[in-house]
């Protein structure tokens, strides 16, 4: 029988239009997988949840997706008890043409940064019993997070940029000088970014203390909290997670991002922005050590499911330094998570089936938890 599957894609967030992107390439991958029943709902920037009529969708040439507001989702049916996922399972149920649960359905959300990948959407789909892809609320919260995920990775003894975070509250109201001042102790060049975004928004490379305020502000635009890094001289590494809460790992990728720094006009705008290297010209032993490092992240991030783990290769020294964890990866065709996967050959289709099982996996785990001190 078919596997219901929910894409859910669009959203609230920052990244809502590279999210119409991996949506069109997840949906048509999955369009054509006999073993899929897909639904679609588009949740648009102010935050309404639209069902989607798939092959409306599918037929549709353009790359990124609009969301469409002509279909409703089915009234909740009375004889249910009351679940605010009610109307979803129904509009599943119709595609389907058969009676589902929620842990039935395996949410497959395609809603990069906030609200989205940050464990909220997550948490809403625990408390309505849906499978869904990907980590849960807790290991979506922790990878969203750049202080957070970074101090649980010094823990586990992996390097990290030396760094600090501040509140916007605490710029605002009492330390600019002693912030500006614990900035400069780090030394040029800085990374100013916002503590959860992606897609490089928000983030300035400083090299002169007259930009610093500047960028600190910038940063703050997008988020009450905010990290200052030290800048290091650096290749850029990246590895493909996907498992349990112990993955498999996929051969590492290499950017190299033609501008000062991987940008979001050489992520999504340029075409001449960035070369993507799979798989990464580096040693063997140095490729087995990262893949390593990679595993270790993955658990001392509490992740499940999938992941793309950046790191960075000092060049100088040789040493990995982990710089950040995206728990719903970009997911275009010529994306990196599914480009690292084909190259250690798995293809896109057979991904997505792999992490939609994943998901119905965790349900059942969690399903056969005692609830009940009995
Ligand atoms: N500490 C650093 N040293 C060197 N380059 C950095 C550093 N921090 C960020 N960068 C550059 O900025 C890019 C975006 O930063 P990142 O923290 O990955 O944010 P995002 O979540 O938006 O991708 C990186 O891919 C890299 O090119
Ligand atoms: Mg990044």
């Amino acid at each position: 029988m078919a596997t219901p599957v929910l894409v859910i894609y669009g959203g609230q967030s920052s990244e809502h239009e590279i999210s119409c992107r991996s949506a069109n390439f997840i949906i048509k991958t999955l369009r054509n997988r006999a073993d899929v029943c897909l639904g679609v709902i588009g949740i648009d920037r102010e935050g309404a949840w639209h069902p989607q009529d798939p092959k409306k969708l599918v037929s549709l040439s353009q790359e990124t997706l609009p969301i469409l507001k002509d279909l409703r989702l089915p009234e909740e049916d009375p004889g249910k008890s009351w679940n605010p996922a009610g109307r979803i399972v129904s509009y599943m149920e119709k595609l389907s043409s058969r009676a589902l649960n929620t842990k039935d359905i395996c949410v497959f959300m395609v809603t990069h940064g906030t609200n989205g990948e940050d464990g909220n959407l997550q948490g809403f789909l625990e408390l309505t019993g849906f499978s869904y892809i990907g980590p849960d609320t807790l290991g979506s919260a922790i990878g969203m997070d750049k202080e957070i995920s970074k101090i649980l990775i010094e823990r586990a003894g992996l390097n990290v940029a030396p760094f600090f975070a501040v509140r916007r509250e605490k710029w605002s109201s009492i330390g600019k000088d002693s912030i500006l001042k614990a900035a400069l102790d780090l030394g040029f060049p800085l990374y100013v970014k916002p503590a959860s975004l992606g897609s490089s928004v928000g983030i300035s490379k400083v090299s002169h203390q007259q930009e610093l305020e500047s960028a600190i502000a910038l940063a703050f635009e997008f988020d009450e909290k905010i990290l200052i890094e030290t800048g290091l001289d650096i290749r850029e590494i990246e590895l493909a997670a996907l498992g349990t809460y112990i993955p498999e790992v996929s051969r590492p990728g290499e950017i190299n991002a033609t501008a000062e720094f991987y940008t979001f006009e050489a992520k999504y705008l340029s075409a001449t922005g960035a070369t993507i290297q799979v798989p990464a010209a580096i040693d063997a032993k140095s490729e087995a050590y990262v893949r390593e490092l990679t595993v270790k992240a993955f658990e001392a991030l509490q992740l499940y499911g999938i992941a793309r783990i950046d790191w960075f290769l000092e060049k100088k020294t040789g040493k990995f330094y982990f710089n950040e964890v995206n728990t719903l990866p970009g997911f275009t065709s010529i994306s990196q998570y599914p480009k690292l996967w084909e190259a250690s050959g798995l293809d896109s289709s057979t991904l997505l089936r792999k992490m939609i099982d994943l998901g119905l996996k965790r349900r059942e785990l969690r399903n056969s938890l005692n609830r009940n001190q009995k």
